[in-house]
């Protein structure tokens, strides 16, 4: 029997400290209103001034570990979706697997910004359908705080901290559960709509995130939901078949717009965007794991996640619980 992906496990961590739009509109000309009706978002976590994009990572991979009922001498493969990482190189993986006491197998980085994590569940599947590894953790971490341009309105208001993670494991007894099917999409050519000014070989620096945001927000609809569509045409599954879908949290305006566009009941879309705002890579799996803990999505139930970010990158991934 084929090898599958089957998700034992998930977890997330969110930083203490908690940004209100009411904090944020005495810093920049800004209102509690106008967020909230552009976007939906009420409040985000942001990162202590010593917490790390790893240490954040390291605090969700613990908890999906717990979850799974697995430990660090279990899992041969970190896969951590990230476009905010400790330092340039080595990867932030690579800290996290020093961390958890990680000893086999490979760990590495993706950088598919908000896509990060379905890129990052993609990856991890591929190496585990081949056989290739055994269990994986698949993690979003990101400290979006270190990178906004805190003078700027537009962007500051959106994104948060945060960090989310699941456990894989490759399974050949278990036809029904795990990783359906995924899909993957870039196109280069609308990098300039959302990327960081800074860099190693460009700048010298770190640089600020810079977004052109009511274009991204067109091609946020029209992709993501190709991306769900294509998702399930893969798996010969139709959206009515899809009991949750769990998207990333960017603007609640664009989930309505995605559930509006495809005749999707709103009941059965997972949204944090109002307590977590924008946390990039993380807000998949962060969305997931609170939809998990709460008793909303069951064992056996089939999701359907999706994201669109910088690149830009968009993608769905379908997954039986
Ligand atoms: O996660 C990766 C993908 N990212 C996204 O999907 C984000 C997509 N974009 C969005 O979510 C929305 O475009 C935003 C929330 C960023 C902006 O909402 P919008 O409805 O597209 O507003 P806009 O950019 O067209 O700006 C409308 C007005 C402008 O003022 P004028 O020119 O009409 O006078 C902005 O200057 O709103 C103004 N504005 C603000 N006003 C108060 C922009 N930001 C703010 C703010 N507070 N924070």
């Amino acid at each position: 029997m084929a090898l599958r992906s089957v998700l034992t496990g998930v977890g997330s961590y969110l930083p203490e400290r908690i940004l209100t739009n009411a904090e944020l509109a005495r810093r920049v000309d800004t209102s509690d209103e106008w967020i909230k009706e552009r976007t939906g978002i009420s409040e985000r976590h942001i990162a202590a001034d010593d917490e790390r994009t790893s240490d954040l990572a390291c605090a969700a991979a613990l908890r999906a570990l717990e979850a799974a009922g697995r430990g660090a001498g279990d899992i041969d493969l970190i896969v951590l979706a990230t476009a905010t990482p400790d330092l340039t190189f080595p990867a932030t993986a690579a800290r996290v697997q020093a961390e958890l006491g990680v000893t086999k197998g490979a760990a590495f980085d993706v950088q598919a910004v908000c896509s990060g994590f379905i890129f990052a569940l993609a990856t991890a599947d591929n190496f585990l359908a081949r056989g290739q590894a055994q269990a994986a953790l698949v993690i979003g971490a990101e400290t979006f705080s270190r990178i906004v341009d805190w003078e700027d309105r537009g962007t500051c208001v959106l994104f948060g901290d945060g960090a989310g993670a699941v456990v894989l494991e490759a399974r050949d007894d278990d036809a029904e559960r795990g990783v359906i099917s995924t899909f993957l999409r870039t196109d280069g050519r609308m990098h300039d709509l959302l990327y960081v000014d800074g860099g190693p070989s460009q700048t010298q620096s770190v640089g600020k995130l810079r977004m052109v945001g009511n274009a991204v927000f067109r091609q946020a609809v029209e992709h993501i939901s190709g991306a769900m569509l294509e998702a399930c045409a893969r798996a010969n599954v139709s959206l009515d078949d899809v009991d949750w879908f769990v998207p990333h949290q960017a603007n609640q305006r664009i989930l309505d717009g995605v559930a509006r566009k495809l005749g999707i009941d709103v009941e059965q879309v997972i949204s944090t965007v109002a307590l977590h705002g924008n946390t990039s890579a993380a807000s998949v799996p962060l969305a997931l794991d609170v939809a998990t803990r709460d008793g909303r999505i069951k064992k056996g139930d089939l999701v359907l996640m999706e994201a669109l970010g910088g690149g830009l990158t968009w993608g769905a991934a379908l997954v039986r619980m």
